[in-house]
């Protein structure tokens, strides 16, 4: 094969800790990088990135976006693992209760959970960022709006971290995973069935469109997926790198306690940094050259969400944290094209409940005890102790 090669091991532990002069390396190498530890194709640059997920009849996610054969087969029919026109079908489902006229109803009941929750924790004055403050409001609507039965909804913060590291490339991490998702399948199988479910919950929702012949009721059981998975430690992270961020830049978070309006861009800036997804992958389907490599058909190809995000070929000082950034630049940190993120104004709208409760009582984080969490995929913090002033 020609083109550029890499022997780069992407998913080692201290990799996946900072992974940033690494994507350098490979975006300067070329647009798309064959590595040799992975037996895939890397695109970390952010024209390539955006350009392939603008493109599914070549680089298709019925293939599977995971990066082993054992997740791909288990999520293929998906939403995340299917192309149009299958793929616009279940979108429509999946979407209902979270377009932003839906959500338009919940904003009263999301303010009001962050006033209560960011309250207390201001009061207490120290405390877990990363689990007392970012873990309320994405369980909460899991467990509430989702309509899940109780019985095994404590093991949901274990499985949805578990369901991203399986789709990592074959290592410790993904072995260890696959069990614990056995059981998220299961509950899913056994659990989220009509009968069990919460009437007009979001899950009991996707049963009904079975019933009206919308889809095959077959399916039902891997759309739960679809809220349990991707909706809480994508969140969480997103919300405690936040607090992260603002501890480290105490000038951005006075620019945003003077003018509150600046929180939706601030969001975005977090997003784009610290992209809570890094990577996930496309089968190519046909074959497709980038930049005088030629991808052929049947290979893999990593979409490095995070790598495009701090791309110095798209962006101006990249790697540093900027709330003021040119907001008709768009980041990849929510996927682009058919795919992209389907709860992206519910994770908005969460983060900024939080934060415009924090803007009126917080004037400093200071910063105790800070662990990342290692995971294939994700990239957050699993540990931010702070005291509030
Ligand atoms: C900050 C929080 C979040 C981030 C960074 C994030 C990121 C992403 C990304 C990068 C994708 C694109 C995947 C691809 O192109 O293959 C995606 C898709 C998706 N996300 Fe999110 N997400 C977040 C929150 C949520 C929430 C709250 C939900 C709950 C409904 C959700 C549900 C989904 C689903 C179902 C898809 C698949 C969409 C499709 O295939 O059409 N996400 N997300």
């Amino acid at each position: 094969m020609t083109g550029p090669r890499s022997d780069v091991q992407l998913y080692s532990t201290e990799a996946l800790l900072d992974p940033f002069p690494i994507y350098r390396d490979l975006r300067d190498l070329g647009g798309a990088v064959w590595l040799n530890a992975h037996d895939m194709f890397i695109l970390p640059r952010y024209a390539d990135v955006k350009a392939a997920l603008s493109n599914w009849q070549v680089f298709s996610s019925a293939g599977g976006v995971t990066m082993n054969d054992e997740m791909n087969d288990k999520l293929r029919g998906g939403l995340l693992c299917s192309d149009p026109p299958n793929h616009d079908v279940l979108r429509k489902i999946i979407e209902r209760p979270v377009m932003p006229k839906a959500l338009a109803e919940l904003r009263q009941r999301v303010t009001d959970e962050a006033e209560k929750l960011v309250e207390r924790l201001v009061e207490k004055g120290t405390f877990d960022a990363a689990t007392e403050l970012s873990q309320h409001l994405p369980v909460t609507i899991v467990s509430e709006l989702v309509g899940l039965p109780e019985e095994g909804r404590e093991r949901m913060l274990a499985w949805a971290p578990a369901n991203f590291d399986c789709f990592g490339p074959i290592n410790d991490r993904t072995n260890a995973a696959f069990p614990i998702v056995g059981e998220m399948v299961q509950y899913a199988f056994t659990q989220c069935v009509p009968g069990k479910l919460k009437p007009g919950g979001w899950a009991q929702m996707i049963w009904d469109a079975a019933d009206r012949g919308e889809i095959d009721p077959s399916i039902c059981p891997f759309l739960m997926n679809d809220y349990m998975g991707p909706s809480l430690d994508t969140t969480i992270f997103a919300t405690t790198s936040a607090i992260w961020l603002f501890a480290k830049h105490p000038e951005q978070w006075d620019a945003i306690r003077k003018n509150p309006a600046m929180i939706p861009s601030a969001i975005n800036e977090v997003i784009r940094i610290e992209s809570p997804i890094q990577t996930f992958s496309r089968y190519v389907a046909k074959d497709y050259e980038i930049d005088g490599t030629t991808l052929p058909t049947g290979s893999r190809a990593i979409v490095a969400f995070g790598s495009a995000n701090r791309d110095e070929r798209y962006w101006g000082n990249p790697d540093e944290f900027d709330i003021n950034r040119d907001g008709s630049q768009t980041h990849m940190g929510f996927g682009f094209g058919e795919h992209q993120c389907v709860g992206n104004n519910l994770a908005r709208l969460e983060i900024r409940a939080l934060l415009t409760a924090l803007v009126k009582r917080v004037e400093r984080f200071e910063l105790h005890e800070v662990r990342r969490g290692v995971n294939n995929v994700l990239r957050g913090i699993e540990k931010c102790v702070v005291t509030v002033h």
